[in-house]
């Protein structure tokens, strides 16, 4: 990253966009590079689905799933283990760091995202941690409904075949046994249900900076972000 003057730092960064478009890479590089925190909250809604599955909760009980993450406790603490994790992230006590990425779980994140009282109750878990300022926050619905107010929102773009083909290598290096066709099958399923649901859909805030990123380095896209900091 090139030496710039940084004077009026934004206190709160939103970064939205879908799947696999490089928010948490992007979002925690900006992060460190300000000695913000940073926040994904699909980490949030991975807990609840994951949660859910665990307990063999029906994912179309609307009701059972609202409770639950009205109930929920979810952690998400500086990393214990050196497997490749960025965070532990611990649910209801329990390590669940990397079941939260199964793909059970992706299967099944985008249907619990869409109950009005679960995003009630990340929301509100949302603003709190916000609330002591310098963090970039990163999801879906953060610049147009959870920090409406913040000070610079990115939207993040890539056609789904490259964010596909992203996590794709992501999974492979991860040693993780997956199918490109897979992949793009469960991205486009989540694009779908994210960017059509009644709240909180996935979509640029008006006053967002569209980031179109299909031919961008993560390198590149953190150059872009930099410069709109430095103004
Ligand atoms: O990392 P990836 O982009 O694959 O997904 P994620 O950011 O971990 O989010 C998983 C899912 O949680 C998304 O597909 C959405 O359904 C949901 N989500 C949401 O509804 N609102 C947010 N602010 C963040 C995630
Ligand atoms: O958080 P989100 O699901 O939006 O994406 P991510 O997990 O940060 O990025 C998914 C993968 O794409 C990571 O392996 C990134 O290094 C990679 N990536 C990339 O190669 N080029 C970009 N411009 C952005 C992300």
């Amino acid at each position: 990253m090139c030496d710039r003057e940084f004077q009026n730092l934004p206190d709160i960064i939103t970064i939205d966009g879908p799947a696999a478009s490089g928010k948490s890479t992007i979002g925690n590089l900006i992060a460190n590079k300000f000695g913000y925190i940073c926040l994904d909250t699909g980490i949030m809604y991975r807990a609840v689905a994951c949660q859910a599955l665990r307990e063999s909760l029906d994912i179309s009980d609307e009701l059972l799933i609202s409770q639950l993450a009205e109930r929920i406790s979810i952690d998400i603490l500086p990393s214990s283990n050196n497997d490749g994790r960025q965070f532990d992230v611990i649910i209801d006590g329990v390590d669940l760091t990397w079941d939260i990425r199964s793909n059970e779980v992706n299967q099944n994140v985008s249907e619990v995202s869409v109950y009005p009282r679960v995003r009630n109750a990340m929301t509100e878990l949302q603003r709190n941690i916000a609330k002591k300022g310098k963090i970039v926050m990163i999801g879906r619905d953060i610049g147009t409904v959870v920090l409406p107010q913040a000070d610079l929102k990115i939207y993040l773009e890539a056609s789904a075949e490259v964010r596909a083909q992203r996590r794709y290598v992501e999974d492979l290096a991860r040693g993780k046994k997956v199918c490109f066709g897979d992949v793009l099958e469960s991205i486009k399923h989540r694009d779908e249900i994210d960017t059509g649901r009644a709240v909180a859909p996935l979509k640029p805030a008006d006053d967002s900076v569209i980031v179109d990123s299909d031919q961008m380095t993560v390198y590149e896209v953190v150059e872009r972000i930099l410069d709109l900091i430095a103004g």
